[in-house]
């Protein structure tokens, strides 16, 4: 019997100053998020810039809100001498239950490993906090017909922590469909969720079935049921249409009208 809840994940990105996303919230809370709370097998969560999880945290605890927070990047230290890094235990003060890994955004314009992914990745896990690792392939991989393998090497790398028992979710992200208004097919999005759960299922049997894997890469309030249909896609992780609180709202409106998988 799997157990995998519809997860709709908000990825901010470099945007919201305070005064926004408190704004955001407002907006939105009234909307779509009371009645996704209220669904056991609904989860909605905002990765947020660092520095507007306070605030955040602080209105959601006086909306009495089941939204979670989550940050969108961690560094693999405890603490110590590293300059504009972020520990999990700082992170943890507010409780932020996830925590973005491996986005592409970072992999490419900041070089982040797999090596260095993963390292981020157990620093959250021992920490409480559940890491959203993302993986996904550059155009160029994809029309060079090694789409499997990539996502493969990318899995065996990024998750060199685990102990294939720890909570963790997986977002498929298509670099291409990032941004750019671009989605992949549901086709497409099923054929490598479905293949991450088969990577998964080698690795940690059983539990693989266990594992939320997300769908990211120009998600809309248009193209989200399509995605959410498909059986291996568990979820969305939403960058530019989560920023607009009416937006992002229809998408979770939509994922409280699916059934868990
Ligand atoms: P997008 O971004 O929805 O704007 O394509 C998704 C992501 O980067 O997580």
């Amino acid at each position: 019997m799997n157990t995998r809840r519809t997860m709709l994940v908000a990825n901010w990105k470099m945007n919201k100053t305070v005064v926004e996303a408190v704004g955001w919230l407002n907006t939105f809370y009234p909307q779509a998020a009371e009645r996704a709370a209220q669904q056991e097998l609904v989860e909605v969560a905002v990765c947020a810039p660092f520095t507007v999880l306070h605030p955040l945290y602080v209105a959601l605890r006086r909306l009495n809100s089941k939204v979670k927070l989550g940050a969108q990047d961690v560094f693999w230290q405890e603490r110590g001498a590293f300059t504009g890094e972020i520990s999990a235990e700082m992170l943890q003060e507010f409780r932020t239950k996830y925590v973005i890994c491996g986005h592409s955004e970072r992999r490419v314009l900041l070089q982040e490993s797999s090596e260095m992914v993963s390292r981020k990745c157990g620093a959250a896990v021992k920490a409480g906090i559940t890491p959203i690792l993302c993986v996904g392939e550059s155009i160029s991989v994809r029309r060079g017909g090694l789409l499997l393998q990539w996502l493969e090497a990318q899995l065996y790398e990024s998750l060199a922590f685990w102990d294939n028992q720890e909570t963790i979710v997986v977002a498929y992200e298509p670099v291409w469909a990032i941004g750019t208004g671009q989605s992949a097919t549901a086709a497409d999005a099923e054929q490598a969720c479905g293949y991450i759960r088969q990577v998964l299922r080698e690795r940690a049997g059983e539990m693989a079935d266990h594992i939320s894997i997300l769908y990211g890469g120009g998600v809309t309030p248009e193209n989200i049921g399509e995605l959410l249909d498909c059986p291996n896609v568990d979820g969305a992780l939403v960058g530019g249409a989560s920023l607009d609180p009416d937006a992002f709202g229809k998408i979770v409106l939509a994922g409280c009208k699916e059934q868990p998988k």
